[in-house]
């Protein structure tokens, strides 16, 4: 078992490589472990660091037009609040989740701090439209680029974490139509129906080892993988991790002078994926302790169940069950309208308010924000 690491959801800052640890995950180069396939259906949530709720409230549903579906506190923290945003029913690959930790530094895409998080939209005229409304709301935008054969557009939320918006896969696309998209201005003066975030397309962690991730992805969870060129850094590559279905909802940044990152404001926490049944999570689970790589057991969340784990560079990952849902606990209508506990936390919610009003007395965040700016090429590691 791999030592002692924080495999929950409590504040961990990075501070040392797993490479000294990587012994353990050299067994999955050997052929001789069998796969276990089938059981990851794609992305379930992403979570994130914030400094400031309303800031992060207002930029999620106003900017970027999704629904805040709950409102809860940190169960690994309790006096720090957890915010959830996705579509309008909560979908399953649709939530962007934050921890509200105003105290924590700014933190460093590296290992461990995964590099950025897409969304996909239903179709490609709302690039375009993307482009003119969040210039519109002061965000600075980059894009339209050609990036894993789909159409994006990249930016910085108030906090710094980038966030990509991409389109459906549109393989074969023309640098023409490109031109022509770059020259379409629509005048949007709201977020339309077509232009919708609806679910994750993926997520980007960043990996010292190719072939060693490759094969643990592979081989612990039954994953297929894939390499492309990274057309926006030399000497990196791109690790594509998927299923039968989804060819690529991890993105890898890989290439060995990848240097350590640490979470803190405006990074990735976690990266969640979901699994249909209990017992394919409990599937999982067996053969993390069959392999001796350290895990969280499984975590009952309340509206899933949850179980951690760290990929030989660190990143921590999830594998998250898709019921009972946001809904459990209240109607769809009112999800994320008032702050909701699971049951074990309720006899302290006196206590837990009173810490989150002095929190907010403490840090307040300045509407509208500066926005960070973005560097271009957008997927290089300086970002
Ligand atoms: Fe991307
Ligand atoms: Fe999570």
């Amino acid at each position: 078992m791999l030592p002692s690491q924080s495999y929950n959801t409590t504040r961990y800052i990075r501070t040392t490589s797993f490479k000294s640890e990587s012994d353990y995950f050299m067994q999955f180069k050997s052929e001789s472990i069998n796969k276990l396939s089938g059981l990851i259906k794609g992305l379930h949530h992403i979570t994130l660091v914030t400094s400031n709720q309303e800031v992060n409230r207002r930029f999620y549903t106003e900017v970027l037009g999704l629904k805040r579906v709950k409102l809860t506190v940190n169960q690994d923290d309790i006096y720090h609040r957890h915010l959830f945003y996705a579509d309008e029913k909560g979908t399953t690959g649709s939530a962007i989740t934050f921890f509200e930790w105003p105290e924590l530094p700014k933190g460093e895409i590296g290992l461990g701090s995964p590099h950025h998080l897409a969304y996909t939209v239903p179709r490609i005229d709302a690039i375009p439209k993307w482009k003119f409304w969040l210039s519109s709301q002061g965000v600075s935008v980059e894009g339209p680029f050609v990036r894993g054969g789909r159409i994006s557009l990249y930016l910085r939320d108030p906090d710094g974490v980038i966030v990509e918006i991409t389109t459906p896969n549109t393989d074969n696309i023309s640098s023409e139509y490109i031109k022509e998209l770059e020259h379409l201005a629509p005048s949007v003066s709201e977020i339309t129906q077509e232009m919708k975030l609806t679910t994750f397309d993926h997520a980007t962690p960043i990996s010292s080892d190719h072939d060693l991730t490759e094969r643990f992805l592979e081989k612990l969870l039954g994953l297929k993988s894939s390499t492309r060129t990274n057309p926006d850094q030399e000497g990196t590559t791109i690790l594509e991790i998927g299923n039968e279905d989804r060819s690529d909802f991890l993105r890898y940044i890989a290439t060995p002078s990848a240097r350590d990152g640490f979470v803190g404001k405006g990074n990735v926490h976690h990266i969640a994926m979901s699994v249909e049944e209990d017992e394919d999570q409990l599937k999982i689970m067996r053969r993390l302790n069959d392999t001796g790589i350290g895990n969280s057991g499984i975590v009952d969340r309340f509206w899933f169940k949850s179980l951690y784990f760290r990929d030989p560079d660190g990143n921590l990952l999830e594998i998250a069950t898709k019921r009972p849902g946001y809904t459990a606990d209240e109607p769809l209508e009112k999800l994320g309208s008032k702050l909701v506990l699971p049951a074990w936390l309720e006899p302290s919610r006196q206590r837990i308010e009173k810490k989150l009003e002095a929190q907010d007395a403490r840090s307040s965040g300045e509407w509208p924000p500066s926005y960070p700016l973005l560097k271009s090429p957008p997927e290089s590691l300086q970002n």
